[in-house]
């Protein structure tokens, strides 16, 4: 599959039937994805309707897609409108994550996942904040100790397990993962997907504590905290001005974490204490979008 998030469409999914009945495979067979956060999602939606679903394995080769995108069963695509709006549950028959696929990973994408990594910590982890703090978390580094990584990849991948077997189909506390998300996507999406998914929620974190200490639900000091992270990590903080405020609370819109036709978010009262909430004022998110753009 051709690399990347524009890739992540209905065309490829098509393209994936097209050459799975090309190749006289039945419901018999097993799909395996091999490859990153896109490449798994678009597999995974592939291997849920091919044939009503076939069993599904997915081997991410990813950091991202280790401790985040082969776990919980989500699979989807992207539309036009909007990131991730055609999907469905499938849950993998298993999930392979081998750290010997990560030194032919570009950096850049290494730091990206360092981000999920971060938001596992924040969510459900305190323990994986003091890792990241204590340690040094660049790809040279963390390939030459790989039994650090291992664990801390292991660590953030039972947070994720953890909230989903609780809630596998998101009826509740499993939206907390999305913390970061609504306005991560957003910043995604406007800038075409220039910026990449772990860069958005790197922004996005930053956002959302922002947006928590605004409203009075946490201190300042997190926000001051997770900045300092995501420095730590080679992570972006704010937010590039070239996308404007009104955008990006636009693209929010087609964002399918709203309920009732209102924005939802993920918000902090402090680390290990996420929850999710429609009530939020458009002019708080506005404040918080222009507060961290530069
Ligand atoms: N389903 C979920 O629950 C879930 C959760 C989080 C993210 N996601 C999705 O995951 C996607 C992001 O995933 P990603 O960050 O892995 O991006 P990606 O799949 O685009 O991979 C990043 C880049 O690294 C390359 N690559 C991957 N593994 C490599 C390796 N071992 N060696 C060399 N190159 C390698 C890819 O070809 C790509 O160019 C987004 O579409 C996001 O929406 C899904
Ligand atoms: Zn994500």
């Amino acid at each position: 599959l051709p690399a990347g998030e524009q890739h992540k469409t209905l065309a490829t999914v098509r393209d994936i039937y097209d050459q799975l009945l090309a190749a006289g495979f039945d419901r018999q067979g097993t799909v395996v994805a091999l490859g990153g956060g896109v490449v798994g999602d678009i597999t995974g939606f592939a291997a849920a309707t091919y044939m009503r679903g076939v069993d599904l394995v997915q081997c991410p080769t990813s950091l991202l897609a280790m401790v985040d995108a082969s776990i919980g069963g989500k699979s989807g695509v992207d539309l036009p409108q909007g990131k991730n709006l055609v999907g469905a549950f499938k849950q993998p028959v298993a999930v392979l994550a081998d750290l010997a696929t990560l030194p032919t990973l570009p950096p850049a994408e290494f730091v990206a996942g360092m981000a999920e990594v971060l938001k596992h910590g924040l969510i459900a982890a305190p323990h994986i904040l003091n890792r990241l703090e204590q340690g040094i978390w660049d790809a040279p580094t963390a390939m030459e100790s790989l039994p650090a990584l291992q664990s801390l990849v292991t660590e953030a991948i039972q947070v994720k397990r953890d909230v989903v077997q609780d809630d596998p189909f998101e009826q509740g506390r499993r939206a907390v993962l999305n913390l970061g998300h609504t306005f991560g996507h957003a910043i995604e999406q406007v800038s075409g997907y220039t910026i990449r998914h772990g860069e958005g929620v790197a922004m996005g974190l930053v956002a959302a504590a922002h947006l928590s200490a605004t409203l009075g639900h946490c201190s300042p000091a997190l926000q001051q905290r997770i900045e300092q992270l995501l420095q730590r990590l080679h992570l972006p903080l704010k937010i590039p001005s070239a996308l404007a405020p009104e955008s990006l609370y636009q693209a929010m819109g087609s964002d399918k974490k709203k309920a009732a036709g209102k924005l939802r978010f993920v918000l902090l009262r402090g680390i290990g204490d996420a929850f999710v909430t429609d009530e939020v004022p458009e002019a708080a998110v506005l404040s918080t979008l222009r507060k961290l753009s530069h």
